[in-house]
């Protein structure tokens, strides 16, 4: 059965946890008026250390009942992990605009100077035929030194919910990046996790001075700007969340309601 697109028809913005949450402000910005869900797969959290066929399964299957229950007019996978892995599955199976959140290895390669880049991911990315091809195509005649970073999702999770983090964290993911043969002429470090931009303060730290920072996030409120050019958008009731776990932890409530979430149901 198809639905036409209503005014309130709503954005689904996807993640395992907390880190789509980089995107939705990004979507803010350029669409404020827009009603969006944000949906969380927090029981299916971490993806990262997850098997290729496992994510993809978990987020073909999620994203095919939300899209059935909630009619958005567009689904965004804010997740470099499951986008990485399965956007081009995705984007087969439903019948929804797909916005997907890849790795910002273009714009690096354009910003950077010295011409070498890190890449900090999940270990899930950092090991996807998806980068090889996005290092391919932007970035020859650059450096690019991945490392896979799974900690810093824990971090910006706990920053979340009003924990500090291990500062081991940032300078293990500093560490991973330097002490890499040239890692000591990185001055562009992609944020290839939509958690990380989350604790980009903490980062900036660790990494000291030298280096600038880039993530999809723009990206991805342009072309999901661009995808809903033209159509009515209307928020007629207050934004809210679906998460696939339980417990609710209360202590996320602030850092959601800070993003406009005001509430969060169980799918
Ligand atoms: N936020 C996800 C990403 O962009 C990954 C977090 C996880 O490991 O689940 O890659």
């Amino acid at each position: 059965m198809t639905h036409a697109i209503g005014p309130n028809a709503p954005i689904l913005l996807f993640d395992s946890g907390v880190g789509g949450l980089s995107v939705l402000a990004e979507v803010r910005k350029t669409l404020p008026g827009a009603p969006v869900i944000y949906a969380a797969d927090n029981a299916g959290l971490p993806y990262g250390t997850k098997s290729e066929a496992e994510v993809a399964a978990r987020v073909a299957g999620l994203l095919g009942r939300m899209t059935e229950r909630f009619h958005p007019r567009l689904a965004c996978i804010a997740c470099n992990t499951a986008s990485t892995i399965a956007l081009g599955m995705v984007r087969d199976v439903l019948h929804v605009p797909i916005v997907g959140t890849v790795p910002a290895i273009k714009p690096a390669a354009a910003m950077t100077e010295t011409g070498v880049i890190g890449l900090l991911g999940t270990a899930a990315t950092v090991r996807q035929t998806y980068v090889d091809n996005l290092q391919a195509e932007f970035a020859t005649g650059k450096r690019l030194l991945r490392h896979a970073a799974p900690r810093l999702v824990e971090a910006a999770e706990a920053r979340l919910r009003g924990k500090e983090a291990d500062p081991e964290i940032f300078s293990e993911a500093v560490k991973g990046l330097r002490e890499q043969p040239d890692g000591d002429r990185i001055d562009t470090v992609v944020l290839a996790c939509t958690h990380f931009p989350l604790v980009q303060e903490e980062l900036a730290k660790a990494f000291g001075p030298a280096v600038t920072f880039v993530d999809g996030a723009t990206g991805i409120a342009r072309r999901i700007a661009a995808l809903t050019e033209g159509q009515p958008l209307e928020r007629i009731q207050p934004d809210y969340a679906v998460f696939t776990g339980e417990p609710l932890d209360q202590s996320l409530s602030p850092a959601l309601a800070h993003f406009g979430i005001e509430r969060v149901e169980i799918f």
